[in-house]
């Protein structure tokens, strides 16, 4: 569904992506890990239309994203929830939610993505008409996760969505993709929780320094010696 091949990003003088190749499958869940400045969130800002490439070659279900403006990315079903859960503090839960289908007609079905999101966090439910500045950090989270989910992507990246959550609310965070997974949704993540990330997801690349060090099945990569020392902790 969306594949990158031979992926360069300059940010002035960094060389911040150097060639990079990845794909992401349909119905997938597609991680990636690696240290801080890796180059992830480039990765997705890049797919998005957020940064330039200096070459490579991007394309969603066949179609070249590069030089497309990300209005018209987001229109071919691409939905970002960026680091550090970013709402609209002074608008409600639910004016938050209802901002996530703006670019929609389609009401009938707008109405029914409420309710599966509803379904999905009950916490957001009963908090509708609340600030969202006024939630918690894992609740503010949830709702990133479900106002990218009213704007009914095909594909949703997340970056780093349990950054600073409480154990217990990472791992509602995990038990959500793997629902939203299982409903269909096919799914870019990147995560610093390798070990949560790679048991959740069909494939994984491990970035270093701009390049992809390491690829393979998250059970292959979990089994990987060098992961498991320098992303798992391990001795
Ligand atoms: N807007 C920017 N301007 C200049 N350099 C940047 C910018 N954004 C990121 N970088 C640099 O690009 C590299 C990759 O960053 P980033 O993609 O944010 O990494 P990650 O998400 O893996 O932590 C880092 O060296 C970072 O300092
Ligand atoms: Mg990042």
């Amino acid at each position: 569904m969306l594949k990158i091949r031979d992926l360069n990003v300059h940010y002035g003088g960094i060389h911040a992506l150097k060639g990079i190749n990845l794909s992401v499958p349909e119905g997938r869940i597609v991680t990636l890990i690696g240290a801080n400045g890796a180059g992830k969130s480039t990765t997705l800002r890049t797919v998005c239309g957020l940064v330039k490439p200096s070459n490579g070659e991007i394309s969603f279900c066949g179609e070249s994203l590069v030089g497309q403006k990300t209005t018209a990315i987001i229109k071919k079903g691409i939905t970002m929830v960026p680091e550090g859960r970013r709402v609209f503090p002074d608008l409600t839960v639910h004016e938050n939610l209802v901002l996530g289908a703006y670019a929609r007609h389609d009401h009938k079905a707008i109405e029914e993505d409420m309710e599966r999101v509803n379904t999905l966090f009950p916490r957001l439910k009963e908090r509708r008409d609340q600030l969202a500045g006024t939630l918690s950090g894992g609740e503010q989270q949830m709702l990133a996760v479900g106002r990218a989910l009213m704007s009914r992507p095909r594909l949703l990246m997340m970056d780093e969505p349990s950054l600073g959550l409480a154990p217990v609310l990472v791992q509602d965070i995990f038990n959500i993709i793997h629902r939203i997974n299982n409903e269909g949704m096919t799914i870019l993540l990147i995560e610093q929780n390798a070990k949560a990330a790679l048991e959740l997801a069909d494939y994984g690349y491990v970035l270093e320094t701009g390049c992809v060090a390491l690829s393979g099945t998250g059970q292959e990569l979990l089994a990987d010696d060098r992961v498991r020392k320098v992303y798992l902790g391990e001795s």
